[in-house]
């Protein structure tokens, strides 16, 4: 995915305030979402960047524009998962590997500030493959969000996969 459309997937109108954030990405690769997300955020703004793979967070830089981020190797379904305060949480193409869905949006949840925000990218399919295991579509996000307390869920972008027949989306959730 190019960085122009990543940045696309993440506009929207409301959730980036002037003040300074601090989010984490969970499950970032590569980090072509990171670096999205760095693009909308404001100066001195921090990203968590979390992936179990150590590989991978090599490409990702350390600073990228006036936004720092901080490159951390975590299992995030792991119990040692202990962020806290996060003004946002981003989940690009990372939320479909949880089988156990309602119990790791507690710890989500958890992890947020009060009017915190969540950003997720999914596959809008409820069909699993090998690597898509626990797929949500959009309507099951809303519905499973719902359940867990959240009151606003918003798709903000869509746009066609590559390798997949379903679109990508991405929803803001609060
Ligand atoms: C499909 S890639 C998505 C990468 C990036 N967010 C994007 O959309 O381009 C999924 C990433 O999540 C990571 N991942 C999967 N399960 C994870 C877990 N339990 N803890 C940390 N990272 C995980 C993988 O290592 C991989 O880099």
């Amino acid at each position: 995915m190019q960085h122009s459309e990543a940045i696309n997937m993440l506009t929207a109108p409301r959730q980036f305030s002037n003040n300074k954030q601090v989010w984490i990405d969970l499950g970032c690769g590569t980090g072509t979402f990171t670096l999205a997300l760095a693009h909308h955020l404001s100066p001195g703004s921090k990203i968590v960047a979390v992936d179990k793979k150590k590989k991978v967070l090599k490409e990702i830089p350390a600073k990228f524009k006036h936004v720092q981020i901080e490159r951390k190797v975590t299992n995030f379904k792991n119990n040692s998962f202990q962020f806290k305060n996060m003004d946002g949480i981003l989940l690009a193409n990372s939320l479909h590997y949880v089988r156990k869905k309602e119990a790791f949006i507690t710890k989500l949840k958890e992890a947020l500030k009060p009017n915190g925000v969540l950003i997720i990218v999914e596959y809008d399919t409820n069909i699993f493959n090998p690597w898509v295991p626990f797929p949500i579509s959009f309507k099951r996000l809303v519905k499973t969000f719902k359940k867990a307390g959240f009151t606003s869920i918003e798709k903000i972008g869509e746009m066609p996969s590559r390798y997949n027949r379903s679109n990508l989306y991405s929803a803001i959730i609060q």
